[in-house]
C-alpha cells in the first residue's frame, strides 16, 4: 500500500457501535445538566403554561425514559430508584400508567431537586454497566439507548423554550445567560427567489442512520415547480407587516387563526413588547431591541401563514422544504447551535446566497403548510414507544429545519417537527415559497 493511500476502513463492530454509543450517551446526559447550570433549584421548579415543563421535571423525565424503556426491560435485577417516579415523570405514554397531568408539573415541588439529581446518577451507573459490563449487548439494546439519548436532546432544547417561557412571564424579565450582541447588519440582504422544477422525488428517511419513525418509510413526492425564497422572514418584515396592519386584516387570516388572534388578543410574535414606540423582544438573554435583520421567532402556524399572504407568497410544503433541503449542508459542528456554541437566539443570514437556499438549519424552525400525518406505510412501533409520535398525527402542522437551539446532529433534511397550529413558544419562524406561473 502506497503511505499516502488512505486507510481501508471496515464496517463498524458492535463492540464500535456500543462505544460510541456510550460516550454519546454520558456527554448527552452531562450536557442536560450543563444546560440547568445557570438555574437556580427554584427557577427549576414551576412551569409557565400547560405546554411548557419545568426544568427539574425534564432532567427527572428524560431519565425515567432510560428506567422505563431500556433499563427495567433489559437490565437483570435493575432496582428502580423510587416507585413513585413514574407518576410524576411519565409524560403521556397510556401504556405505562397513570401521570401527573401535563399542566400539574409545576406543583411537583417534590421530589427535591437534589433527590432528582441522585436519581439522574442512579440511571447514569446502571446504563453504564448495561453498556460497559455486557459486552455484546444486543442490538434491540443499543437502539433503545440510541432513541434514548435522541429522546434527551429533544429535551435539552425544550427546556430552553421552557425556561424561556418562564422568564418571560418574570415581572425583571430576567436572562437565562447574559451574551453580548453586536456587529448585526441594521437590515438583511434583499430576498432571492430559487427555482426548483418539478416531477417526482424521494423524501423521508433512507439508510442505516438514526430517524425517528415519523421520517420513515422513505417514499416517492410529486412536485410541482415552486420558488423559495434563500433565507428566513426578518423581523424588520415583521415590523413591516405589523405597521401595514397585518393583526387588524381578518382577510389575511385563517378563521382559526383569526380567532385566536381576537381570543388571546395577539398583536405581535410572542415576547415582543412595545415600550415607548419601540418593540423588544424576550430571549434567552433578556429583553432587547427587536433587530430588523434577524429572523422572526416565536411566531404560530396562523400568523406565518397571514404574513406569507400578505407578502403574495406561501408556505412551502414539508416536501418543498426537503427536496431543497437535500443540498443544502446540515450543521454539522457541534459550534452550531446554542447547546455548544452559546448562541443564545437566531442570526441575521451572513454569506452571500450561492445559489442554494441559506438558514436552512440552525436559527429557527420552519412551518410548512403540511398536515403533520403518516407517510404511506407508516406504522408505529411495536409497544409502548409507539405512542412516540405516531398517535399526535392529526391537528398538527410540521415544521422543518432545526433552531439555534437543536442539539447539531438533528439537522437533517428528513427531520419532521409538529406543532399545534396556534403554539408559538417554540423557536419557530418561517421562510417564503411561491408558485411559478407559466
Ligand atoms: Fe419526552
Amino acid at each position: 500500500m502506497n503511505a499516502l493511500s488512505p486507510p481501508q476502513l471496515s464496517a463498524p463492530t458492535k463492540q464500535d457501535r456500543r462505544g460510541l454509543l456510550a460516550s454519546r450517551l454520558f456527554e448527552t446526559r452531562r450536557h442536560s445538566l450543563e444546560l440547568a447550570g445557570p438555574l437556580s433549584a427554584e427557577d427549576m421548579t414551576p412551569q409557565a403554561m400547560e405546554d411548557a415543563s419545568p426544568t427539574k421535571w425534564h432532567l427527572a423525565h428524560s431519565t425515567w425514559f432510560f428506567e422505563a424503556f431500556v433499563l427495567e426491560k433489559h437490565l437483570d435485577a435493575y432496582q428502580p430508584f423510587d416507585e413513585t417516579f413514574g407518576y410524576c415523570f411519565n409524560s403521556y405514554y397510556e401504556s405505562l400508567g397513570d401521570r401527573q397531568p401535563r399542566a400539574r408539573r409545576g406543583l411537583l415541588t417534590r421530589p427535591s431537586l437534589e433527590r432528582v439529581l441522585q436519581y439522574r446518577e442512579h440511571v447514569d451507573q446502571a446504563l453504564e454497566k448495561l453498556l460497559n459490563e455486557n459486552l455484546a449487548p444486543d442490538a434491540e439494546v443499543l437502539r433503545l439507548v440510541e432513541i434514548g439519548v435522541n429522546h434527551e436532546q429533544q429535551h435539552q432544547e425544550l427546556l430552553l423554550t421552557d425556561i424561556l417561557a418562564l422568564f418571560a412571564a418574570h415581572p425583571l424579565r430576567p436572562a437565562y445567560r447574559t451574551h453580548l450582541r453586536g456587529g448585526l447588519p441594521d437590515e438583511p440582504d434583499p430576498l432571492q427567489w430559487i427555482e426548483y422544477p418539478g416531477g417526482v422525488h424521494r423524501v423521508g428517511h433512507q439508510g442505516d442512520g438514526f430517524a425517528f419513525d415519523n421520517e420513515r418509510p422513505h417514499h416517492d413526492a410529486l412536485i410541482h415547480p415552486f420558488r423559495l425564497a434563500d433565507r428566513l422572514v426578518t423581523n424588520g418584515e415583521w415590523l413591516d407587516f405589523i405597521a401595514d396592519g397585518g393583526y387588524r386584516a381578518a382577510s389575511l387570516w385563517l378563521s382559526d387563526g383569526w380567532t385566536t388572534l381576537n381570543r388571546d388578543d395577539w398583536r405581535a410574535p410572542l415576547y415582543w413588547e412595545c415600550r415607548d414606540g419601540q418593540w423588544f423582544a424576550m430571549s434567552l438573554d433578556g429583553l432587547t431591541p427587536v433587530e430588523r435583520a434577524a429572523p422572526v421567532v416565536h411566531v404560530s402556524y396562523y400568523e406565518a401563514d397571514a404574513f406569507s399572504r400578505w407578502a403574495s407568497a406561501r408556505l412551502p410544503t414539508e416536501f418543498e422544504w426537503e427536496v431543497a433541503a437535500q443540498d443544502s449542508p446540515p450543521n454539522l459542528s457541534p459550534k452550531s447551535n446554542a447547546i455548544s456554541s452559546r448562541a443564545l437566539w437566531p442570526s441575521p443570514a451572513k454569506q452571500p446566497s450561492d445559489g442554494r437556499p441559506r438558514q436552512m438549519f440552525g436559527e429557527v424552525w420552519q412551518w410548512t403548510q403540511s398536515a403533520y400525518s403518516p407517510y404511506p406505510g407508516y406504522r408505529p412501533q411495536k409497544g409502548a414507544l409507539g405512542e412516540y409520535n405516531g398517535k399526535f398525527m392529526v391537528g398538527q402542522q410540521v415544521l422543518r429545519g432545526a433552531s439555534f437551539a437543536t442539539p447539531y446532529n438533528h439537522s437533517r433534511s428528513t427531520y419532521r417537527n409538529f406543532f399545534y397550529p396556534h403554539q408559538r413558544w417554540q423557536f419557530m419562524g418561517l421562510r417564503l415559497a411561491s408558485e411559478i406561473t407559466q
